[in-house]
């Protein structure tokens, strides 16, 4: 497990331009953490390095579930799970269809579901340290 503590969202994105390097297509990510613990922001660096996204066309996917975020080599499926609740509407979402080669899913609340703790390749824990303070864990890898 590596742990880091970043100071701003900045900072928070750019570990997240960081640790792309380490995701490998074809993996599941799951980030964890309370509300404003900074998954987002994390994804926005991690999109970035993938020349997938601008890190402002990076925002939390709460109301639409599921954002695309298409790079040259490397398709970001960014998928926030806060609002499903039931077996049934997972399978409404069907992501076993986003699982490519070329993609990576980088999930939010994916915990919550028994199969994403299971199958996730890497998983990001975010704790609020209070003010801008945030410590990262990260745990397994892909590459
Ligand atoms: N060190 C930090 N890392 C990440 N976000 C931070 C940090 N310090 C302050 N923030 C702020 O906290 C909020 C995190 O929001 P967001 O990334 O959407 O959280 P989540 O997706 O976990 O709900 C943003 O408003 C961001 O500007
Ligand atoms: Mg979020």
């Amino acid at each position: 497990m590596k742990t880091f503590t970043t100071h701003s969202a900045e900072e928070t994105t750019e570990l997240g331009r960081k640790l792309a390097a380490e995701l490998k297509p074809g993996s599941i990510v799951l980030l964890r953490g309370d509300l404003g613990a900074g998954k987002t922001t994390l994804i926005k660096g991690i999109a970035e390095a993938f020349h997938a996204a601008e890190a402002e066309a990076v925002t939390s996917p709460t109301f639409t579930l599921i954002h695309e975020y298409r790079g040259p080599e490397v398709t970001l499926f960014h998928i926030d799970l806060y609002r499903i609740d039931t077996q049934r509407e997972l399978d409404t979402l069907a992501l076993d269809d986003l699982m490519e080669p070329n993609t990576i899913l980088l999930i939010e609340w994916g915990e919550k579901f028994e199969r994403f703790q299971t199958e996730r390749d890497v998983e990001i824990a975010i704790e609020h340290l209070g003010g801008d303070d945030r410590r990262l864990k990260i745990k397994g890898s892909s590459r």
